[in-house]
Order: structure tokens, then sequence, then C-alpha cells
């Protein structure tokens, strides 16, 4: 396997698997090392029916379905369809994912583990691509915060709103939005440990956490504000610049990630499906 790693402390590119069959298991066990070591790898030129990237995610464990079910896949309800692309004056997929800063599912009791996003059309003017995707490492802000808050914060629990993220922004289907308020509340602690890795992460968004739980509102919207400042840091991130056959796949525990809205229905296409698999599926030699 040929991994090219990023100049950042996050981020690689693999360049000569084909996913379009199963990894053997000396190779998914090299692959593996190499992802939670870098956290968002991107195997690009690759060509994936719906069967090929779930039958990929498997080999992690099984893949959750979106609460927003109408922007499932026709044939494959496990897959998340992200587009901006109209059809009868409809977005045929969820055209608003990833505005603010997040880790996918934190809202829920059992978040997210993986999330793979495979690009099929990637927007593009003058020769450049546009709807690139940001990456942020809530490890690496960890281990650079200062020991008095990281005494502060252990064992704090933040409340996880999926509504708070949409909130800031006032965008998208107003339906969509009153799903997503419906979505009951979830408490995690702020710092978490990597089941795989062994590394204490930070696990705070701003916006969709507004609470923690024992602190005045006003303390901890302050506290909120300073560890997301962390997170989002510089030396943190990674952004991934797309092309059409990437499949990108990112470690959502390790990570906060932001997509970045710089094109416009109909001059610019997007369209991606996207898998993610839960904390609780990751099989027990995949952790
Ligand atoms: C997401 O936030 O899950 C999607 C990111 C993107 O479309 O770039």
């Amino acid at each position: 396997m040929m991994l090219h790693p990023s100049a950042n402390v996050i981020g690689g590119e693999i360049s000569d698997l084909d996913l379009s069959s199963p990894l053997d298991a000396n190779t998914f066990r090299e692959f593996k090392a190499a992802f939670y070591q870098r956290s968002v790898l991107v195997f690009r030129n690759q060509t994936l029916g719906g069967e090929d990237l779930l039958g990929f995610a498997r080999q992690f464990g099984e893949p959750d379905q979106h609460f927003l079910a109408h922007y499932a896949h026709p044939a494959h309800p496990k897959i998340l369809v992200l587009s901006n692309i109209e059809a009868k004056a409809k977005k045929i997929g969820f055209a608003d994912a990833g505005r603010v800063w997040h880790s996918d599912g934190s809202y829920m009791q059992d978040p997210v583990a993986i999330t793979m996003l495979y690009a099929l059309e990637v927007p593009e003017q003058d020769g450049q691509t546009l709807g690139s995707t940001q990456f942020a490492s809530a490890w690496r802000a960890y281990d650079t915060l200062a020991p008095s808050v990281q005494r502060r914060i252990a064992g704090l629990l933040a409340v996880h709103q999926v509504g708070g993220r949409r909130r800031q922004l006032n965008t998208g289907e107003a339906s969509d939005r009153a799903q997503e308020d419906a979505q009951p509340p979830a408490h995690h602690p702020l710092v978490r440990v990597h089941p795989y890795t062994g590394r204490r992460y930070l696990y705070v968004s701003k916006g969709e956490c507004e609470q923690i739980v024992g602190m005045q509102d006003a303390e901890a919207l302050a506290l909120i504000d300073e560890l997301a400042q962390s997170i989002h840091a510089d030396a943190n991130r990674h952004v991934h610049s797309w092309r059409p056959g990437d499949l990108l796949i990112w470690d959502n525990q390790a990570l906060q990630h932001l997509a970045t809205f710089d094109y416009t229905w109909p001059q610019h296409r997007r369209l991606m499906h996207r898998v993610t698999i839960p904390e609780s599926a990751i099989r027990a030699d995949s952790r």
C-alpha cells in the first residue's frame, strides 16, 4: 500500500488501491493502522457503486441510516445523498451538511466513529475545484491545551443538540430543521479516549453544544468557545480538495470538519455519497 502523508498533522493519500473489491486481511490491517495514525485519508480514482461503497464500509462495521430518510439513496438506504442539484425544483440530496464545524452524529447516544464520502460530481470554476472540506484534529487540540485547562475539563459532560448547529445559521429546508429540532440531546464527556489509538481528544462543537452539565450558561458558552478555538487552530488543520472519484474516509472521533459553500446551483453541481458507521458497530478487531 502506497501512503503519501500530507505535510499537516493529519491527512494523506493512498494511490494504489481499488476499493471495488474487498481489501485482503493484511492490506486492510495496514490501511487501518495508517488511517488511525493520519485520521483522514483519500483513495483517488475510484469507481464505486453503492454495494462497493457499503462493502468497503462493512470491513469496519455495519453502517447506520441517517434520520433525514428522504435524502437516502433510493436503492441503498444506508447511503446518504449530499447534493446541491435540483430536479423538479427539489434538491436530490441533503444540500446543507457541514455548514459549521462538527463531528458527525455527536448529537446521538451512539455517535459516528467513521465517515466515508465518495465524490461523484465536484463543482469547478475556471479550472479550480470548489466545495473543499476542512478538517481539524481534536486529539492534537487536547494535547496542546494548557495542563490547567486539561484539569478543568476532566470529567465534564457537554450537551449535544443537532438543532443548535442550524440555529446558528438559519439555513436549509424548514422540514429538515423541524426534524433536527425533534432529535433528543445527547450527553458526552468533553474529553474522550479514542478506542483504537488511546489518545485523548476534545469532543465539543460550538453551536451544537450550548450547555455543560452543572455549569452556568455564560461560563459554559465561554468554555465551549475557547475549546472550539483550540480545535480549529491552523496547526491542527487539513483541507481536502475534491476530485471526482475520491473516496475520503475520516476518523470522526479524532476530527471535526467543515464544508466550504463557495458554489451555487445551477452554475455548479456537487454530488456525494456518504456512509457512516456508528461507534457501537465498529468490529472489535477494528477498534
Ligand atoms: C459533512 O459535513 O458531512 C459533509 C462535508 C462535505 O460535504 O464537504
